[in-house]
């Protein structure tokens, strides 16, 4: 199992993963195709908001692929928290393809996501989830989460906020 790069040569596994989404919203979001004329401008505007430009703050995206090269899930890494980040978004969202979920992937995925972070220099990242979303608290709490003050968003959803301290390996 590995994280790479979305780059042209996955556009079909993407577009496979997000098929099985159907009519949900896909999360993370920066996943979504649906503002795109095809995949390149796709790609192009990841690359710009990679390193941070208008109101985007840089990040960080990656498939988790298994050895038959099926996108399993994926994930975004938010290097930087601004205030909405901070109370609702967390640095990272996370998500497994419908087909694979409750095998463990979710838990793989962010364990792999936290070495990322580590290499990037964080020391510490926030993660939020609905307070409903049993299996992503599940996920955070795995991985070595401390719970935090929950917040509520501007739709009334309560968010639950953990904080995975990177100094220590979990
Ligand atoms: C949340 C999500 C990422 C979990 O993925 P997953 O691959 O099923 O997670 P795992 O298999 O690693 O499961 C982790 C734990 O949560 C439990 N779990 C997973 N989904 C669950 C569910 N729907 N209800 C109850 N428990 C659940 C698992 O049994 C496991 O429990 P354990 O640690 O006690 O064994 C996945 O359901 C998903 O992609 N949801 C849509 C996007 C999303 O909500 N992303 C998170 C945003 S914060």
């Amino acid at each position: 199992m590995r994280l790479v790069i979305p780059t042209a040569e996955w556009e079909r596994a993407h577009r496979e993963y997000l098929n099985e989404w159907g009519s949900s919203r896909v999360i993370p979001s920066c996943f979504n195709l649906h503002d795109f004329v095809n995949y390149e401008s796709y790609l192009e505007e990841m690359m710009k908001r990679k390193d941070g430009y208008g109101n985007w703050l840089p990040f960080s995206s990656y498939f988790l692929v298994n050895h038959k090269d099926r996108i399993l899930g994926m994930i975004d890494i938010r290097h930087e928290l601004n205030d909405f980040l901070y109370r609702i978004g967390g640095n990272i969202g996370y998500s497994v393809r419908p087909s694979e979920r409750q095998k463990g992937y979710a838990t793989l995925l962010l364990k792999m996501g936290l070495d990322k972070c580590r290499e990037l220099g964080m020391d510490k990242v926030l993660i939020t989830c609905d307070e409903d979303n049993i299996g992503s608290a599940k996920v955070i709490l795995n991985n070595g989460g401390r719970e935090d003050k929950s917040e509520v968003d501007e739709d009334q959803t309560v968010k639950r906020r953990f904080w995975i301290d990177l100094s220590s390996k979990n």
